[in-house]
């Protein structure tokens, strides 16, 4: 048996996807609740009504078998203002959910950011783009630390820090379409390094069992053929994506690629005194990372890239996307052949986690956490409340089987959450877009959801996962 006798299976979801409730208990609004919406997608103001269902959810994970359970705390639920008064009702509602998790025996992960910043911080410092920030970070996290340090054992400090800047060319959380300039961009990710670095030296300091790390979105680049540009095309991709990130936390330096691609876009980082000295000490104690696929990477030379066609573009299309991949004198995303055509005919990469894996432990040495992965797709309820949804257990299967190779091949993984536990409100494609293995009853109208039962229903997925806990992915 290839998976370690603690191995932590669960699921995850974050709090502006699932939690609702966005005007209960004295809760700040967050730029989720602002954000500009596409057409036909429900708001998150309501979600699947976690909030009140809490105590359901838990127990259906703990049918499932669930050892660990990530999910993110809600800033503006804690602190409504993001900087100064405390909100009790805030901390009692995770105080009563870590409460309930005890109470199954499941590990809760806790991501401390994952992407909904409360609006009055941005409103007041104007997003991360600022060092007040690094500050105010800092300031929630010693909230959560002196508050829950009894319950939690993992926390990740950001969620898919990477992404945002990756793909940041748009705003595409706050939900504008203004271009961002390169040099504004990773000054941002400078600032929210040293954050996490700080973070991770105070959780050292008032936790005494607890353990942190980062949660970024890792893949690695497969270079698109073997002409030798395609491979130094993805070299070059990864430091960009991945290794800069990583490197930050754990080296405390950035790759010197990077400082190829800084020059050529006139980005020039605000660095202080001091900055990557807290970064080579911060010492994470695993790393999470999301893995959905890893790229392929075709060499493109240095050129203006022009995004302005996105401006009027729909953020929904993979093309958009595409393009924001696209980094002139590093490369660009194309499509691999090699993937696995689903049931359903989708391509996916079953590899991702097990190559990407085993690149992170030799270049990191450090536990990995995998704390997402998984297929979004349009569900259907049939009449007698079951969901048929064999192209998602057919995605996790073949993404666990190679899992499992690349743990017997070294990658030292301790825990697969794959998105979603339950159905929640996608970043871009409302509820429609579903990921859960618990299936939430409600559609893109918020007036009905509003009041609506969001009644649960199990998948095939969740009989199948519960098999897979079972048998410590034995059964797949
Ligand atoms: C990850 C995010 O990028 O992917 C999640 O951390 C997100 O918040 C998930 O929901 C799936 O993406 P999407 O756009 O389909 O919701």
């Amino acid at each position: 048996m290839s998976f370690p006798k603690d191995f932590l299976w669960g699921a995850s979801t974050s709090s502006a996807q699932v939690e609702g409730g966005f005007d209960k208990g004295g809760r700040g609004l967050s730029i989720w609740d602002t954000k500009v919406l596409n057409e036909g997608t429900c708001s998150f103001h309501y979600a699947s009504d976690h909030y009140s269902h809490y105590k359901e959810d838990i127990a259906l994970m703990a049918e499932m078998g669930f050892k660990a359970y990530r999910f993110s705390i809600s800033w503006s639920r804690i602190m409504p203002d993001g900087e100064k008064e405390v909100n009790q009702e805030g901390l009692d509602f995770y105080t009563n959910l870590f409460e309930e998790l005890k109470k199954y025996d499941i590990e809760p992960i806790v991501t401390i950011f994952h992407f909904d910043l409360p609006l009055a911080l941005q409103e007041k410092y104007g997003g991360w783009n600022n060092r007040d920030m690094i500050d105010v970070y800092v300031n929630y996290c010693k909230v959560l630390f002196e508050n829950y340090d009894k319950y939690v054992k993992y926390w990740l400090t950001f969620n898919e820090q990477n992404m945002l800047i990756f793909f940041g060319a748009f705003d595409m959380l706050g939900g504008t379409k203004k271009l961002n300039s390169q040099n504004d961009l990773y000054n941002q990710a400078h600032i929210q390094l040293v954050a996490q670095a700080k973070a991770i030296h105070l959780c050292h300091k008032m936790c005494s069992n607890a353990l942190i790390g980062p949660a970024p979105n890792i893949t690695t680049s497969y270079p698109a053929t073997s002409n030798p540009m395609d491979y130094i095309a993805s070299l070059n991709m990864d430091d960009l994506r991945n290794n800069f990130y990583l490197d930050a936390l754990c080296f405390g330096r950035y790759p010197k690629s990077v400082e190829r691609y800084f020059e050529w876009n006139n980005v020039v980082l605000d660095v202080h005194e001091g900055d990557f000295e807290l970064m080579k000490t911060c010492k994470p104690d695993f790393i999470g990372f999301n893995c959905y696929g890893n790229d392929t990477t075709e060499y493109i030379e240095y050129e203006e890239v022009n995004f302005s066609e996105l401006l009027t573009g729909d953020n929904r299309d993979l093309s958009y996307l595409i393009k924001l991949m696209e980094k002139p004198g590093v490369g660009r995303a194309v499509s691999n052949n090699y993937f696995f055509k689903g049931e359903d005919g989708h391509l996916f990469d079953p590899y991702c986690i097990r190559v990407t894996a085993r690149r992170l432990t030799d270049r990191y040495h450090l536990p990995l956490i995998i704390t997402e992965n998984g297929y979004g797709r349009k569900d259907i309820l049939e009449e007698d409340g079951s969901i048929h949804d064999s192209y998602r257990i057919e995605h996790l299967k073949e993404t666990i089987k190679e899992m499992e190779l690349g743990i017997k091949e070294g990658a030292n993984i301790i825990g697969y959450c794959p998105w979603s536990a339950i159905d929640l409100v996608s970043t871009r494609e409302g509820i429609s877009k579903r990921y859960g293995f618990i299936y939430v009853d409600r559609d893109e109208d918020d007036e009905k959801a509003k009041n609506s039962e969001m009644k649960r229903y199990k998948k095939d997925s969740f009989y199948w996962y519960k098999e897979v806990i079972s048998s410590n992915g034995e059964k797949l």
